[in-house]
C-alpha cells in the first residue's frame, strides 16, 4: 500500500489515541487517515522564527508522524495573514469587498510555497500518495513537479471556489489557477463549488470538461469532482458518551432552568453571519414578547486570525451588539445573549449541542459547515433539536430537512426560530431522521476513503526503480 502524505498549513498532532480533546473534527480525520495508510503530515508549526532554516521537527505521537517548519515573521505576514486570509480567503467567500490585493502578499505566498515544496521533497518516497489541502497550498502541487516529483498528487478546497466573475477580480488569477493542473485530482466539498471551478475553467482558460469530470486544459487532464466532507460520526457519538459531554449537557440544562436554548458554535469570523444571526435574533425578540424570557441564544465564538484587521472590526461589532440587545431586553434574572469567547473541547461540545433545543447556523457563504452535522449527530433519537441553517452553507446541500434560511433575512431567521419553537415533536423526528441518515453515511471516513481511491486510480503509480 502506498503511503499517504497529507499537506496542510496548520499540523495538529493527535492529543489521544482515540482523538479526544481540544482538537477540531478536521484534526482528528486527517489523524485517523494517516494511521490508515500510514506515512506523514507536514506543514507549519505555528511559530515564527527570526531566519528561516528549513529545519524539519518530526515527532510522533498516537501512531501519527507530523513533520513541522517553522516560518519566519515576513512569511506570516504575507502568506498567512496576507495572501491566504486577507485576499483569498474573502475573495473565495464573495467578499471581493473586504479583499486586499498587495503585490508583497502574492510574493509571500509564493515564497512560502517554494519553502514548503523544497523541505518537504527529501521526505517523498516514489510512491507516496500526496494530498495537498486548502487555500493555503494552492500552487505547491506545480512546486513539488518542478523539483522532480511524479507521485500522485491530489488537493482539496476546504472554502467554496468562488463564481468565475469575482475569481477575475483576483491580479494574476489566471497564473494561480493554472498551478492547480499539476495535480492528478481537485477535489470541492459541494457540485455547487465544482461547477464554478470548471466555468472558470472553461472561461477563463478554454478548457473543456468531460462529463464524467474529466477537466483538459492543453495537454493536462485533471480530474475534478464534489467530495463533501463529513464527521466522525463514531468518535462523536462515543465523545456524547463522555463524562465530560455529560457534565457539560447538565450544565447547560441547570442554568438554562427550564428555558430553550438556542446554540451557535463558529469561529469569529465575517464569513459566519454572526452580526446578521444577532439580529435576526432581536428581531424574533421584538415580534414575539411573550418568548423573551423563555429562551436565549448562546453563541459560542471563538476568535480567530486576530492579526487581520478584519477580524478585530468584526470582533468589536459583536461585543457590541451582544451588550446592546442584552441591554435593551435583559432582566434581572434573563440575560437573552450569552456571548461567549472561549473555544471549548469536543466532548464539551457534544454535550452543549444535546442539550440545546435548537442550533441556528447561518453562514453568508461556508465551504461545509461541520457544526451543522455535528449538531445533527448529537440529538437524541425520541426527543431531537430543530437544526435552522443558512442556505449558502455547504452542508445545506445534504441537509435538505433542515430549516433553510437567507441569511441575509432579518425575518427569515425570526420566522425560523417561531417555527422551531413550534415545530411539533413527529416533524422533528422526521426530519432529523432524514438528516441523521445523510450525516451517518456520508461520514468523513468515506470522505477520505473516496478521496484517496478517485487519488490511486487516477494513474498507475509511480515504483521506485530496483537498483541492479
Ligand atoms: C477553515 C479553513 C482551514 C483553517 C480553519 C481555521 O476551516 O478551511 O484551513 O485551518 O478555518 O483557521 P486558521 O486560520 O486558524 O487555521
Amino acid at each position: 500500500m502506498s503511503r499517504l502524505i497529507v499537506i496542510s498549513n496548520r499540523v495538529s498532532p493527535p492529543k489521544t489515541e482515540d482523538g479526544s480533546g481540544a482538537q477540531g473534527g478536521l484534526a482528528v480525520a486527517l489523524a485517523a487517515a494517516l494511521r490508515e495508510y500510514r506515512g506523514l503530515w507536514f506543514g507549519w508549526s505555528g511559530r515564527k522564527t527570526d531566519k528561516f532554516t528549513g529545519h524539519i521537527d518530526m515527532q510522533r505521537a498516537h501512531g501519527v508522524t507530523t513533520a513541522t517548519i517553522d516560518l519566519e515573521e515576513q512569511d506570516v505576514e504575507e502568506y498567512y495573514n496576507g495572501y491566504a486570509n486577507r485576499t483569498l480567503w474573502p475573495l473565495f467567500h464573495y467578499r471581493i469587498d473586504l479583499a486586499e490585493y498587495d503585490r508583497s502578499f502574492g510574493s509571500g505566498y509564493e515564497r512560502v510555497n517554494e519553502r514548503f515544496a523544497e523541505t518537504v521533497t527529501p521526505l517523498i518516497e516514489p510512491d507516496d500518495l500526496i494530498w495537498v489541502h486548502d487555500y493555503h497550498l494552492i500552487p505547491l502541487g506545480q512546486q513539488l513537479r518542478e523539483r522532480g516529483l511524479k507521485n500522485r498528487m491530489g488537493f482539496f478546497l476546504h472554502i467554496p471556489w468562488p463564481p468565475s466573475r469575482l475569481m477575475v477580480s483576483l491580479p494574476y488569477h489566471e497564473k494561480l489557477v493554472r498551478t492547480m493542473l499539476a495535480y492528478d485530482v481537485i477535489g470541492f466539498q459541494t457540485e455547487e463549488w465544482l461547477e464554478s471551478f470548471c466555468h472558470y475553467v472553461e472561461r477563463e482558460l478554454g478548457g473543456t470538461v468531460d462529463p464524467d469530470g474529466v477537466i483538459h486544459v492543453g495537454d493536462r487532464s485533471v480530474h475534478a469532482a464534489a467530495y463533501p466532507i463529513g464527521v466522525d460520526f463514531k468518535e462523536f457519538t462515543e465523545a456524547l458518551e463522555s463524562d465530560a459531554a455529560r457534565e457539560s449537557f447538565e450544565r447547560l440544562r441547570t442554568s438554562a432552568a427550564g428555558r430553550r436554548t438556542i446554540i451557535g458554535v463558529d469561529r469569529l469570523d465575517y464569513s459566519k453571519g454572526l452580526e446578521e444571526r444577532f439580529l435576526g435574533y432581536r428581531r424574533f425578540l421584538e415580534k414575539h414578547p411573550r418568548y423573551q424570557r423563555k429562551l436565549f441564544l448562546l453563541q459560542i465564538a471563538p476568535p480567530s486570525r486576530g492579526e487581520v484587521a478584519t477580524y478585530e472590526v468584526i470582533r468589536e461589532h459583536l461585543d457590541e451588539l451582544s451588550g446592546r440587545i442584552n441591554g435593551e431586553f435583559a432582566d434581572v434574572d434573563w440575560v437573552p445573549v450569552r456571548y461567549v469567547n472561549q473555544g471549548y473541547r469536543r466532548e464539551e461540545l457534544a454535550g452543549f449541542y444535546r442539550a440545546a433545543e435548537i442550533a441556528l447556523i447561518t453562514p453568508l457563504r461556508d465551504g461545509m459547515n461541520l457544526v451543522a452535522k455535528e449538531y445533527v449527530a448529537a440529538q437524541d433519537p425520541e426527543d431531537p433539536g430543530v437544526l435552522i441553517l443558512s442556505r449558502f452553507a455547504g452542508a445545506a446541500l445534504q441537509l435538505k430537512d433542515a430549516l433553510l434560511v437567507n441569511p441575509y433575512s432579518k425575518d427569515e431567521i425570526a420566522d425560523a426560530i417561531m417555527r422551531a419553537i413550534r415545530m411539533p415533536k413527529e416533524e422533528r423526528i422526521r426530519r432529523w431522521k432524514a438528516m441523521v441518515e445523510v450525516v451517518r453515511q456520508e461520514d468523513v471516513v468515506a470522505w477520505r476513503h473516496a478521496f484517496v481511491e478517485a487519488l490511486e486510480k487516477a494513474r498507475p503509480p509511480v515504483r521506485r526503480e530496483p537498483t541492479p
